[in-house]
């Protein structure tokens, strides 16, 4: 009987597990020669509202040292920039700086503001090496959609 229960438990543990983490998120590069290069995307949660904060971490390699850096989100909806947001690279990848050569994970994080519309938001995060964004070294386009 016990051991039914702890079956019945651990189903629904990993059930729930299931539930809360995220779905690996289609992505596409949209750079050919920079020094990170991305493997997965995780968004969370995997079917954003209005009011809740979106998570998108894209885990991959990072092929050279980079010292510091800055990561910019451009978001579109129906191909218009609605926002631009800013992040120090140093705090959005994993390790911090100076970024070395392995795998990391960088992590984007923003609200979506609680009047956002309804519709399919493509964001477009690049990295860049200087604040003048002429060092160009990562850039991950991703959609997600607004129910
Ligand atoms: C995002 O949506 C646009 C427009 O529908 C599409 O062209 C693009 O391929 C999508 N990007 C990804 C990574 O799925």
């Amino acid at each position: 009987m016990a051991k039914i229960i702890l079956s019945i438990l651990l189903v629904c543990l990993i059930a729930t597990v299931m539930m809360v983490s995220a779905d690996p998120a289609p992505f596409k590069q949209c750079m050919s020669n920079g020094v990170f290069f991305p493997q997965s995307l995780d968004i969370t949660p995997a079917k954003p509202k209005a009011g809740d904060t979106l998570v998108a971490v894209a885990t991959g390699t990072v092929s050279a040292t980079v010292p510091s850096g800055i990561l910019y989100a451009d978001i579109y909806l129906s191909g218009v920039r609605l926002f631009e947001f800013t992040y120090d690279l140093c705090k959005s990848v994993s390790g911090g700086c100076p970024i070395t050569p392995g795998t990391k994970a960088i992590t984007i994080q923003n609200s979506i503001p609680s009047f956002a519309f309804p519709g399919t938001y493509n964001t477009v995060a690049s990295a860049y090496a200087d604040a003048s964004k002429t060092k160009e070294i990562a850039c991950v386009s991703f959609n997600f959609t607004i129910a």
